[in-house]
C-alpha cells in the first residue's frame, strides 16, 4: 500500500484505480505494457502492479494486457486497526456504485501480513459481508445474497499496517484463459506465461519465430497475436469479464473499445512464425487452437522431429518449452541428459545465426545442453522452478543481416 486513498470514494473518481496480479518474476513485462498502453503511476508490487488510468484505457486494459491474471479495481482504501474499525469504514463504502441491488457477491479476505493480532482471512471476509449487507438494508432496502459459486462481484479485502484496500474483481476468468485452447494436450503454457516469455525476450514480429516442440501451439499463437497487434483477450464471450455484470458497466464504451481493437490490428506478419511438434494428434490440437484465436493462416504448422528438423530460415528466434515429467519421445525416451546433450548438438549443428530460448525445470539436467547461455531467467510454471536459458548462436561477429541485428 504506496499510496493513501483515505477515505476517498475512489469509484466515484475519473481515474480508476487498479491493481493487475501477476507471478512476482514477470511483474517487469506487466509494468512496461501497462506504460507502453498509457496507464498512470505504474507502481509494481509483491505479485503486483498498481496503476492508474481512465475509463477508456481500463476497457483497453482487460482487453489488450497480455501478462495480467487478474485485474482489480480499487473500490476503497480506509484504516483498518482492528474489526470494529473495519466493520465501521466497510459501512461508508457505496456499495451500490459496484454491486446492483438484486446482485450477488463473495468476499475473500486476504491478510497481508501475519503474527499476533492479525486479522484472519475469516474475519476479514465476515466483518466487511456484515457491513456490505447492512448498508444495502439501510440504503437501499433490499438485501444482497452471497454466492460462492458464480457471484455477479467478487470483492478481494487486503489488510496490511492497519490498512484495509476493497477492490473487485473486474477480470472475472483468470486472463489466461483467452478463449481459443482447448485441453488436448497434457502440459501446455499458460497464455499469460507464453506472451510473457515473448515480451522478456523482447519479441515484437520482427524477426522469424519458430517453436520446434509446440505442443499445443500456446507460444505460437501469442506471438502471431503479438506480432499482429491482436487485441489478447478479444476471442472471449459476452458476459466473461467481471466488470460486465458491475453497477458501473458502460456497455456503450465497452462496444467502441472492442470495435476499435478489432479495426486496429494487421492483416499480415513482417517475419514468419513456424511451429512443430513430433506428435501428430498435437499438432492437430494446436492447428485448431489457432483456427480459434484466428491467426492459423500466419503460422507454418508441420509434424517434425526437433533432431530431423532443417531451419526454416537463415536467422530467428527459437522459443519452446522442452518435455519435463512426461515421457520424451523418439530415441532419448527414458534419457534426459542425452536428451539436453541432443538440443545442444542440434542447435550448434543446424541453427547458428538463431538465438534459442530454452524453458528448461531446474531440477532436470538442462546443463547438458553443453552450450553458455547468455541469460538465465528463472520463473514459475506453475508450481515447477524453470528457467528460460538464452543461447546467442551467432558464427562470428554479432553484425550481419538486418534480422540479426534485431534479435540482439
Ligand atoms: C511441454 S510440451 C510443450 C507445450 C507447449 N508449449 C504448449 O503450450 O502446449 C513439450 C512438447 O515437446 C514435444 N516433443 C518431445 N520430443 C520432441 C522431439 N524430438 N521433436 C519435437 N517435439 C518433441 C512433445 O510432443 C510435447 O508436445
Amino acid at each position: 500500500m504506496t499510496k493513501t486513498h483515505d477515505q476517498k470514494e475512489i469509484i466515484k473518481s475519473s481515474l480508476f484505480q487498479m491493481i493487475a496480479i501477476c507471478p512476482e518474476e514477470t511483474k517487469d513485462v506487466l509494468a512496461e505494457e501497462l506504460r507502453m498502453l498509457g496507464a498512470q503511476s505504474v507502481d509494481p508490487q509483491f505479485k503486483a502492479v498498481h496503476f492508474e488510468c481512465d475509463e477508456k484505457l481500463f476497457y483497453e486494459a482487460h482487453l489488450k494486457i497480455r501478462s495480467a491474471s487478474r485485474l482489480l479495481r480499487v473500490v476503497k482504501e480506509f484504516a483498518a486497526k482492528d474489526e470494529r474499525m473495519l466493520y465501521d469504514q466497510a459501512r461508508r463504502v457505496n456499495w451500490g456504485d459496484v454491486l446492483t441491488v438484486k446482485g450477488t457477491f463473495s468476499i475473500e479476505g486476504v491478510p497481508g501480513e501475519r503474527g499476533e493480532g492479525v486479522m484472519t482471512s475469516n474475519t476479514i471476509s465476515k466483518r466487511v459481508r456484515e457491513a456490505m449487507q447492512t448498508w444495502f438494508l439501510d440504503k437501499k432496502g433490499e438485501r444482497v445474497l452471497v454466492n460462492l459459486e458464480d457471484p455477479d462481484a467478487t470483492f478481494i479485502a487486503f489488510t496490511r499496517g492497519g490498512r484495509c484496500i476493497v477492490s473487485v474483481d473486474t477480470s472475472g476468468k483468470s486472463m489466461h484463459k483467452r478463449g481459443y485452447r482447448s485441453d488436448k494436450h497434457p502440459a501446455p503454457l499458460k497464455e499469460t506465461m507464453a506472451a510473457s516469455l515473448l515480451m522478456k525476450l523482447g519479441y515484437k514480429g520482427d524477426v522469424p519465430l519458430y517453436d520446434p516442440m509446440c505442443g499445443s501451439g500456446t507460444l505460437a499463437i501469442e506471438a502471431a497475436s503479438m506480432a499482429l497487434g491482436k487485441a489478447a483477450l478479444i476471442h472471449r464471450k459476452k458476459g466473461e469479464f467481471g466488470f460486465e455484470r458491475l453497477a458501473f458497466f458502460n456497455s456503450q464504451l465497452w462496444r467502441e473499445v472492442q470495435e476499435e481493437a478489432r479495426d486496429g490490428k494487421s492483416d499480415e506478419l513482417a517475419m514468419p512464425i513456424f511451429a512443430s511438434d513430433i506428435s501428430a494428434p498435437y499438432i492437430e490440437a494446436a492447428r485448431d487452437n489457432a483456427l480459434r484465436a484466428r491467426v492459423e493462416k500466419f503460422i507454418n504448422f508441420s509434424k517434425v522431429d526437433f533432431f530431423e528438423s532443417d531451419a526454416p530460415a537463415p536467422t530467428g528466434l527459437i522459443i519452446t518449452n522442452v518435455p519435463y515429467g512426461e515421457r520424451i519421445k523418439g530415441e532419448f525416451d527414458g534419457d534426459d541428459e542425452m536428451f539436453f546433450k541432443a538440443i545442444g548438438d542440434k542447435l550448434k549443428k543446424s541453427y547458428t545465426g538463431w538465438r534459442a530460448a530454452i524453458l528448461v525445470a531446474e531440477a532436470s539436467p538442462w546443463k547438458s545442453i553443453g552450450l553458455k547461455p547468455s541469460r538465465k531467467i528463472k520463473l514459475l510454471n506453475g508450481s515447477i522452478e524453470v528457467r528460460l536459458l538464452v543461447f546467442d548462436l551467432y558464427q562470428g561477429s554479432k553484425k550481419g543481416s538486418p534480422e540479426q541485428r534485431a534479435l540482439n
